[in-house]
C-alpha cells in the first residue's frame, strides 16, 4: 500500500501468519498489545501470542465481546486502560486480531494512545481483508451514530492469513461478497469476470481463488486511498451501494448485517443508474446475476421502506441534505456525485423493494 511519503506492506495468503513474528521483531517493538474478540481469540489468539513470544516480543491479549456493540467509547476506554497497564510506549504496537469491529476499535485506540502508536492489522474476516484493514479509517460509534468518533490512522502492516477464514461463519463469509461485487462493478470489469468464472472455488473458500480476489480488492482500495486518503473526493467511489445501505442499517436499528445492506444498496444504485440514463439495463441484470451467484441479497428486504427513505438524508456523504449518489456507468465504471431527484429515488425504491 503506497501513500505519499509512506507505504506499508500487506501480506496475503495461506501461511501469511508465519510472517508476523519476524515482521514484528523487525519493527523493533518494545511490546505488543493484542486486541481481539473472544471468538477470534479462542480460534487464533494462541497462535499469534505464541509466535510473538517465540521471537522475544512481550505481549498480552485483551478480548472484547464479539459484535458491533464493542465499537463503543466504553470499550475504547477499556482498550486504552489495557495499553496503559501494559506500559505500551511509543515503540510499542497494537495488534488488531479480528474483523472490522476489532480493527476499527483497536486501530482508533492506537491512533490516540500517546498521540499515536503503530498498529498492525491482522484481519480474520473476508470483509476486513478486502476492505476495513486497509485504508486507515478507524473509529467507534456513539449511542446514536455509527463511526462518528474516529481518526485516519494507517496501519504499519497488514497480515491477512487466509486460513483464518476457515473458521468464519458462512453468513459472515457470504456478506463480504457484497463489498467485493462493489469493487468489481464500480471499478474493475476484470474482477467481475473472475468472480463470475470462479464462483464455485470462491464459494468453497479455495485459497488460490481467494488470494487472487483479496489481492485485487486491496490493490483497488490502495489506488483510491492513495489519491484521496482523507475522503475528500475520489474515495467516494468506494461508497457505491452504501448510500442506501447506510439508510437501511440505520432504519433497522443496525440489526441488518452491513454486507446484506450493501447488497440491497447495489441493487438500488443500478436501478437508479438506469433511471437517470447513466447505464443500460444490462448493468442491472449482470450485477443482479452475479450477486445471486453468491447468495445475495439474502432474501426480500424486510426493513420498512418508509423508514429507509426517511433515513436517507442523514447519510454522512450527503452535503446540505442533498445526496451525491455513486452510480454505475458500465460494469467496471461508476460515477460519483450524481444528483437524483428524490421522487425518482422513492419510485425506484418502491419498484425494486415494495
Ligand atoms: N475502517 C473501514 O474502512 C471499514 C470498512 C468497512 C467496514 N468497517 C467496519 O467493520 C465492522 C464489521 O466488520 P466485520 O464484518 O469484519 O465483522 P466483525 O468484526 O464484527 O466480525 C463478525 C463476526 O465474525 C466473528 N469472526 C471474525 N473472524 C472470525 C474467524 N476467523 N473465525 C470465526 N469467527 C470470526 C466475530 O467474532 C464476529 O462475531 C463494522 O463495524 C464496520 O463499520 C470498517
Amino acid at each position: 500500500m503506497a501513500l505519499p511519503g509512506r507505504s506499508y506492506p500487506v501480506f496475503i495468503g495461506q501461511g501469511a501468519l508465519q510472517e508476523l513474528p519476524k515482521l514484528v521483531r523487525e519493527m523493533g517493538v518494545s511490546g505488543a498489545a493484542i486486541v481481539t474478540d473472544t471468538t477470534v481469540g479462542k480460534a487464533w489468539g494462541g497462535a499469534v501470542e505464541t509466535g510473538l513470544t517465540g521471537v522475544g516480543v512481550n505481549c498480552r491479549t485483551l478480548a472484547v465481546e464479539p459484535g458491533e456493540g464493542s465499537k463503543s467509547l466504553a470499550e475504547l476506554e477499556r482498550v486504552l486502560a489495557f495499553l496503559e497497564e501494559l506500559r505500551i510506549d511509543r515503540r510499542g504496537i497494537v495488534l488488531a486480531l479480528g474483523g472490522g469491529t476489532v480493527g476499527d476499535l483497536a486501530g482508533f485506540a492506537a491512533a490516540v494512545w500517546l498521540r499515536g502508536v503503530r498498529v498492525v492489522q491482522v484481519p480474520t474476516t473476508l470483509l476486513a481483508m478486502v476492505d476495513s484493514s486497509v485504508g486507515g479509517k478507524t473509529g467507534v460509534n456513539t449511542k446514536l451514530t455509527k463511526n462518528s468518533v474516529g481518526a485516519f490512522w494507517q496501519p504499519a502492516a497488514v497480515v491477512a492469513e487466509l486460513a483464518t477464514l476457515g473458521t468464519l461463519p458462512e453468513s459472515e463469509y457470504v456478506a463480504a461478497f457484497a463489498e467485493i461485487v462493489k469493487y468489481a462493478v464500480a471499478m474493475d470489469a476484470g474482477l467481475f469476470e473472475i468472480l463470475d468464472a470462479r464462483w464455485d472455488g470462491l464459494g468453497a473458500r479455495s485459497a488460490d481463488d481467494l488470494e487472487a480476489v483479496v489481492a485485487r480488492c486491496v490493490e483497488l482500495k490502495a489506488k483510491v486511498v492513495a489519491m484521496d486518503e482523507r475522503d475528500q473526493g475520489a474515495r467516494a467511489i468506494l461508497n457505491y451501494g452504501h448510500t442506501f445501505a447506510h439508510a437501511l442499517e440505520a432504519a433497522s436499528g443496525y440489526r441488518l448485517a452491513h454486507g446484506h445492506a450493501v447488497s440491497y444498496g447495489l441493487l438500488l444504485a443500478a436501478r437508479l443508474g438506469v433511471a437517470v440514463g447513466l447505464c443500460g439495463e444490462e448493468v442491472d441484470v449482470e450485477q443482479t446475476r452475479l450477486l445471486a451467484r453468491y447468495g445475495l441479497p439474502p432474501g426480500p428486504l424486510e426493513v420498512p421502506l418508509e423508514a429507509a427513505l426517511a433515513a436517507l438524508p442523514r447519510d454522512k456523504k450527503a452535503t446540505g441534505g442533498r445526496i451525491g449518489w455513486v452510480l454505475p456507468r458500465a460494469i467496471g465504471k461508476a460515477q460519483v456525485g450524481v444528483q437524483v431527484p428524490e421522487a425518482v429515488v422513492e419510485r425506484e425504491v418502491r419498484l425494486r423493494f415494495g
